[in-house]
């Protein structure tokens, strides 16, 4: 079975409609094909300031919601970053094998510490992509699956690895991004030239999937949508009509095609009330099903437990194996 590697943040609290559609849907798909590795990165947390306790408690909502969207412990391993000690052994070793130029040019960092300002941008918001490459050559993944704004950072893992391998021999698996087209940018409510996205989209941009059902409607219903009545599948000139036809497609499990001749001639309004609807219904037993795993934090804490014993099995061979050859004095 090839493998697949991928993290969500902790940060925000409830997922948003991006953050599933661009990602978790298809970690769930994956784990019936793939030898699946999932985590939530809370190490990537600590680049931007967090309140401890709302750090601990956002980590356990995270996996709570990774399993509430289908992810199951008998199919793939699920686990929290920091329990894995070596993504930090291993991520020391990458950073020294990136140059400060190469990791310069990340578009995430500079879009991040332009908002934050350099006094507030940590090292680690800078080392943060480097992090991410010892994410997944750790597990030597074959394939990333994410959403579009991470391509450049599998890009920089892809470049990291075959540099490692050229240097010190075949060590890391070169992994691929696995992305899907219609999915890989969910866009914002209230700006759909720009995506879906915590930091920077406002309340009324972002569909939560545990906000409450009547919530998530007004903001469907509130919408920007184009000039013209036509209800068509055109990202150019309808961006926000496309958006809504992309998210409601993927969730009723039909082609954005289908859709699109379902609505033929009918306003924006009956798409956006079926939207609402179809949202609800998803995000219902969605929400109730967080709440049980959140509900019960021994059992969650036990998951996590056995999920890191079994990432660490694989993620300590490959740090030996990786401090082996280039050159680390093996300890005991
Ligand atoms: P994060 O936590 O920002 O986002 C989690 C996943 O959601 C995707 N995503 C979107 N997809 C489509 N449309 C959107 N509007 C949208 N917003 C977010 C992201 O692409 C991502 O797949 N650096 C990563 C986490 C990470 C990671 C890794 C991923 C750490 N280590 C190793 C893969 C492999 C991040 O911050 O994702």
């Amino acid at each position: 079975r090839p493998r697949v590697l991928s993290g969500i943040q902790p940060t925000s609290g409830s997922f948003h409609m991006g953050n599933y559609l661009g990602a978790v849907r298809q970690w769930v798909a994956l784990q019936e094909t793939h030898d699946a590795f999932y985590m939530v990165v809370d190490l990537h947390a600590l680049t931007l300031p967090q309140d401890p306790r709302e750090l601990r408690a956002n980590t356990r909502l995270a996996a709570a919601q990774l399993l509430a969207t289908g992810l199951d412990p008998e199919r793939c391993t699920l686990f929290v970053q920091s329990h894995v000690p070596e993504h930090a052994q291993l991520s020391w070793v990458m950073e020294c094998m990136t140059g400060f130029g190469e990791a310069s040019r990340m578009t995430q960092f500079k879009d991040k510490s332009s908002r934050h300002g350099a006094d507030r941008t940590s090292v680690g918001l800078f080392t943060y992509p480097i992090l991410q490459v010892a994410d997944i050559l750790l597990y030597q993944a074959d394939q990333v699956p994410v959403g579009e704004d991470q391509r450049q950072h599998i890009e920089l893992t892809r470049n990291i690895a075959e540099r490692f391998n050229g240097r010190y021999g075949e060590t890391f698996t070169v992994p691929e991004p696995y992305i899907l087209r219609e999915t890989a940018k969910i866009f914002d409510l209230q700006d759909p030239t720009v995506k879906m996205s915590k930091s920077s989209s406002s309340p009324k941009g972002i569909i939560d999937l545990l906000d409450d059902p009547k919530a998530s409607a007004k903001k469907i219903k509130s919408a920007v949508t184009d000039t013209g009545s036509e209800i068509r599948f055109d990202p150019e000139q309808k961006p926000g009509v496309s958006n809504l036809l992309t998210i409601l497609a993927t969730l009723t499990d039909v082609t954005v095609a289908e859709v699109e001749q379902k609505y033929a001639g009918k306003g924006y309004g009956a798409l956006k009330t079926d939207l609402a609807e179809v949202v609800s219904e998803w995000a219902a037993p969605f929400s109730a099903r967080t709440r049980e795993y959140l509900d019960d934090p021994e059992t969650l804490d036990s998951l996590l437990a056995e999920g890191a014993e079994k990432a660490r099995s694989v993620a300590a061979e490959t740090l030996a194996q990786a401090y082996d050859k280039v050159g680390l004095l093996p300890g005991k």
